[in-house]
């Protein structure tokens, strides 16, 4: 195939006409869609299900997910000041909002689904979508699994060990279990995964709100003194130091452009896709100013940087009897998040694959359940591998530093696209100084962490995305294909009983 995939919702109406296998349950993390429940040969089109409501749970449902509940600590920890922090995680919200009106008009402007390559299709051609493709298969989306799955696992055994350092190898270990759970789940039925995100949704807010409200309690009651504390004595707010605590900020509000990848089923884009944007991330931001207090309330700052899982110190501070709610609820929401990750994922890989963007193999779904086994497994795979060779920070840093390239790159795309297709219809103009802003910041939080401390995790970002290029000439617009890979496909096909989609069923 060439380059005509148009979105990641390809799953739905495929070349052939026949319906993809993610067609039976298309909800995406955090919002509440019905799958359609076609047949597997029934052509199926897109449906609008998303109105304003599911627009902004989409959007809150995503973004909130184990950031607040473990990047408060670090965040401190790079800028030595409560003061600093808080201005650095109202500016990320700020920074995500601006974004986020930039994408409203890219995707008010073009409406197909999938974000970042449709935008690049559009503005760049073939190439740039290609290796947005590879880098969110390769990198981005299994380091998000495995970010949020470091973080299930530090909640999962914080109980156990009672705030001291948990071994690593333990944390590791459970993330590693988790993955392979949510794996299990997403593999069993695309009904069943959509389920789990759904009810666990509702635990991730039910966790904010008992920390806003503990929070709100401890004020009246006047427990102000460490939101006054002054300053750490020496402040690490070193320019590479802020860029990496942006990293660390701005990967609690990561998501917020992903109402942008089903736009194809939101009921009147032109409307709901700028106004869910101006009603969710604002309230996102909210939020965590909410947290971000609540947890002063309660600890004061050297506790809340040392502290391994500041929600569970907070749930020990504040609940006596209840704590252990706090580590349940903060595993449950984590594990909706991971589980609403590898979801996404798995339909990326299969709509890229499909597309001759990846290995034939990875399109492929299962016989009887149609879950797209093989493109999870891969995901999985990359998540375990860095699960087991990285830490939350690194992998954090690691996964903004690549996510911003291209969120710079989208930004790109938009003003080059004003003067490119000046009269192309766009219901919805952002001033054009705001990407023009968005871009030189992403331009910043790329370079200057480079600059003021390089690490290894900064080359390995570069050297996959330009190894993609290498990928892209030979064996996508040259069509190679290696001898010995028909007989690994045929093999992993009996093994894991899978067919390429156009295979009619029954
Ligand atoms: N902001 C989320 C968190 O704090 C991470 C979202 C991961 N990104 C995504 N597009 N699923 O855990």
């Amino acid at each position: 195939g060439g380059l005509v995939w148009r979105g990641c919702s390809a799953g739905f109406d495929t070349e052939d006409g026949t319906a993809g296998p993610l067609a039976e349950g298309n909800a995406n993390p955090g919002d509440k869609l019905e799958g359609s429940d076609a047949a597997p040969d029934d052509p199926v089109h897109l449906k609008r299900r998303v109105g304003l409501f599911s627009g902004v749970a989409l959007i809150v449902g995503t973004m909130i997910g184990s950031g607040i509940f473990v990047s408060p600590s670090g965040l401190l920890e790079r800028t030595g000041s409560v003061g600093i922090s808080f201005i650095i995680w109202m500016a990320c919200g700020l920074l995500s909002l601006l974004g986020a009106l930039a994408y409203a008009e890219l995707g008010t402007m073009n409406t197909s689904s999938g974000a970042e390559y449709a935008y690049f299709m559009d503005a760049f051609g073939g190439p740039p979508a290609f290796l947005f493709s590879w880098v969110s298969t390769l990198v981005l989306k299994p380091s998000q699994m495995a970010i949020i799955c470091l973080s299930f696992a530090k909640y999962a055994v914080e109980p156990f060990v009672s705030e001291c350092e948990p071994p690593d190898s333990l944390v590791k270990l459970v993330a590693v279990i988790s993955i392979v759970m949510i794996l299990a789940v997403n593999c069993y039925s695309v009904n069943l995964a959509t389920n789990v995100q759904n009810i666990f949704t509702a635990a991730k807010l039910v966790a904010i709100a008992i920390i806003v409200c503990g929070g709100a309690y401890k004020l009246i009651l006047g427990n102000t003194r460490h939101l006054q504390e002054p300053n750490f004595a020496s402040s690490t707010a070193t320019l590479g130091n802020i860029a990496t605590a942006f990293y660390t900020g701005l990967w609690a509000y990561d998501g917020w452009n992903n109402l942008n990848y089903v736009t194809e089923e939101i009921k009147n884009p032109s409307k709901n896709l700028p106004l869910s944007i101006i009603i969710g991330i604002p309230l996102v931001t909210l939020c965590y100013a909410l947290v971000n207090v609540s947890y002063l309330a309660v600890m004061s700052v050297s506790e809340m940087a040392d502290s391994e899982a500041v929600a569970v110190t907070f749930g020990n501070r504040l609940l006596g009897p209840l704590a252990w709610l706090m580590p349940l609820a903060v595993t449950i929401s984590t594990f909706g998040s991971a589980n609403g990750t590898l979801f996404v994922a798995g339909r990326l890989c299969f709509a890229a694959s499909r597309e001759g963007h990846l290995l034939d193999i990875l399109s492929y779904v299962h016989v009887r359940r149609f879950t797209p086994a093989p493109g999870l497994i891969f995901h999985s795979l990359i998540a375990v591998a860095m699960v087991l060779y990285g830490t939350i920070d690194s992998l954090i840093d690691f996964f903004s530093f690549t996510a911003w390239i291209f969120y710079g790159g989208a930004m790109l795309a938009l003003i080059v696209m004003r003067y490119t297709k000046p009269h192309a219809p766009r219901p919805y103009k952002v001033p054009i100084v705001i990407p023009y802003v968005v871009l030189l910041v992403s331009a910043y939080l790329v370079v200057a962490p480079i600059v003021d401390k390089p690490q290894w995790e900064y080359l390995y970002a570069a050297a996959f995305i330009l190894a993609g290029l290498v990928v892209y000439v030979p064996f996508v617009k040259w069509g190679y294909s290696l001898p010995f890979m028909d007989k690994i496909t045929v093999f992993l096909q009996m093994v894991l009983e899978v067919v390429p989609t156009s295979t009619t069923f029954e």
